[in-house]
Order: structure tokens, then sequence, then C-alpha cells
């Protein structure tokens, strides 16, 4: 539990899941939740770039949340565009938190390899793609929350 309030939007990518079967968005919900942090919004989207850049900007600008998780689509399915949809709309590319993901994974799956995701910070917000399935999801939170809470410092001006 930490004691800095850190503000998070979901944003699922599923061309089949509805809010009612997001189980892996819940479970991130949960996961942010159990570290005393909010998660101000969590909506699910189809698998369509323009659909999932809206998506991202409306959590970045009008919910102004620090760290938002998209949650599938990174994989190598032509329907997987969520990389792309977050470079449409974000700056600046954080690349170590994806390379921490994939670090941390590759000793659970090699299947870890087969992510596409990308990890970028639009204004004071970071954008953070998951997979999709709930094992996944968990399995890359569990390698990169430890250092969550100095992103979200250092873009609020805070340094280190
Ligand atoms: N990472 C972990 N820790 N565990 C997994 O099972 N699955 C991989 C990868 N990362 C996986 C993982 C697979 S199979 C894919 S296709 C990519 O995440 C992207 O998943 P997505 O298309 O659901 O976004």
């Amino acid at each position: 539990m930490s004691e800095q309030n850190l503000r998070f939007a979901i944003v699922t990518c599923s061309d089949t899941r509805s809010m009612k079967e997001d189980t892996a968005g819940a479970a991130l919900a949960a996961l942010v939740a159990e570290n005393g942090w909010e998660c101000a919004s969590h909506v699910v989207v189809k698998d369509e770039r323009a659909d999932i850049a809206a998506a991202i900007v409306h959590a970045c600008d009008e919910v102004g949340v620090d760290i938002v998780l998209t949650c599938g689509g990174s994989g190598l399915s032509l329907r997987d565009v969520t990389p792309e949809a977050t470079r449409d709309v974000c700056e600046r590319d954080v690349p170590g938190i994806a390379e921490a993901m994939r670090y941390h994974s590759l000793q659970i799956t090699p299947f870890a390899m087969l992510s596409r995701a990308v990890c970028m910070q639009r204004g004071r917000t970071v954008v953070i793609n998951l997979p999709g399935s709930e094992k996944a999801a968990r399995e890359n939170w569990e390698g990169i929350v430890a250092a969550l809470p100095h992103a979200a410092k250092m873009m609020a001006g805070g340094g280190h």
C-alpha cells in the first residue's frame, strides 16, 4: 500500500468482450485498489484504432489520470491495433516499462515475446499496453507496479 494517491483509467480493447465479461479489466481495477490507488474510469472499446485512441485521449485529458492501462489488442492478429492507437496520441516513448514487462514475462512464458506492447507519455500521463488475458495482465502488472509511483511523481514535476 502506497501513501501516494495514483489515479488510473482502464481501457479494455476487445471485439468480443463487454464490460461484464472483462475479467482482465476487473482484475486490474482490483489490483489498483489493493495498492490504495483509484480507478477513475474503466471502459471497453472495440479493436478499432480511432476508438482506442479517443478513449486514451479522454482518459488523459478529461479524466486527467496519471496512468492509463490499456488491456488487449497488442498481439499479432491483424485486429490488434492498440500499440498503433497509442502511438497516434502519445508523444514520448517510455521503452523501459515495455522492456520490464517482457523481461518479467519471458521468465514465465516464451509467448511474452509476441507482445507488441508500447508504453508512452501523453503530457503528464503514461499509457501502458497490457495483454488482454487476465493471467497475462496480472503477470505484466507484477513486473512494473514497483516503478509506477515514481513515474507519476516525475510526471507531476516532483523530480527524484
Ligand atoms: N505475458 C505474460 N506474462 N503471460 C502471457 O501469457 N501472453 C502473450 C503476451 N504476453 C502472455 C504475455 C501473448 S500470447 C500475446 S499475443 C501478447 O502478450 C499480446 O496479448 P494481447 O493480444 O492480448 O494484447
